[in-house]
């Protein structure tokens, strides 16, 4: 894994965007895993920046989110759909029909999980993964205790990520309960991964990650097993290295 540490938020944010940029300028098509929560955040912000004042087109590129909250309806204001629709998809030109992310309202989750996992294979696979941690190393929502050879599943989620996850909520009771998610196994078949890292409070999972062998009990470790992997963390969470 490398390890690029930069001042701020907002660098780490413009530095990600920039590369995802040459990424998709610099091939014919090009299949861009995207992850939600506030790290990527600035990241998406800059792509939009990028859109619209440096003409960047987008009409090349499909994109894979990693989860979706079980029995929110896409036009939920807290589905990850919506997220992505607020945050990104919106403001730029990419194809409706490139746009993919697990359907957390479908009637049967087991044939989604499947389907999910055909039509990332049927694109050729994911070239660019962009992830963020929980402080407990869960990537996306595979949990402590995920099978590092799990792919597209239905996850329980953990007191500690409804927790984090509550304050997009009006009440901690409305999160969901369960979410699907890309498996880490799904994950670790991109091609290459970039793992944001911002803030004190995920200082301790950058760390842990730094510092411990493989071990299923902290997901982002399983990281560890891919060859092109980048860590790009701001000075807040590189604190304690
Ligand atoms: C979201 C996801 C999660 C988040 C993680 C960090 O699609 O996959 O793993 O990346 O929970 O969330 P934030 O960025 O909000 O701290």
């Amino acid at each position: 894994m490398k390890l690029r540490v930069v001042e701020s938020y907002d660098e780490m944010s413009k530095l990600t965007a920039k590369e995802i940029v040459t990424r998709i300028t610099t091939n014919h098509s090009f299949t861009l895993g995207l992850a939600t929560g506030s790290t990527p955040e600035g990241v998406y912000k800059s792509l939009i920046e990028e859109h619209k004042r440096n003409g960047i087109s987008f009409e090349n590129v499909s994109t894979f989110n990693l989860d979706e909250y079980i029995g929110l309806d896409p036009i939920h204001k807290n589905s990850y759909h919506c997220f992505m629709q607020q945050k990104l998809f919106s403001y730029i030109n990419i194809f409706k029909s490139n746009i993919h992310i697990p359907k957390g309202n479908t009637s049967n989750h087991q044939e989604e999980c499947l389907h999910y996992e055909s039509i990332i294979k049927a694109s050729g696979g994911i070239a660019l993964q962009i992830l963020g941690i929980g402080k407990n190393g869960h990537i996306g929502f595979n949990e402590p205790g995920t099978d590092f050879s799990s792919r597209t599943h239905i996850v329980n989620l953990t007191e500690s990520t409804r927790a984090a996850n509550a304050r997009f909520f009006s009440t901690p009771e409305e999160v969901p309960t369960q979410a699907i998610t890309m498996g880490i196994s799904s994950i670790l078949d991109s091609k290459e991964i970039f793992l944001l890292v911002s803030g004190h409070q995920k200082a301790e999972a950058l760390h842990k990650l730094l510092t411990t062998d493989c071990d299923n009990m902290f997901p982002a470790s399983s990281l560890k097993n891919h060859s092109n992997v980048t860590i790009i963390a701001d000075s807040d969470a590189a604190t304690l290295l």
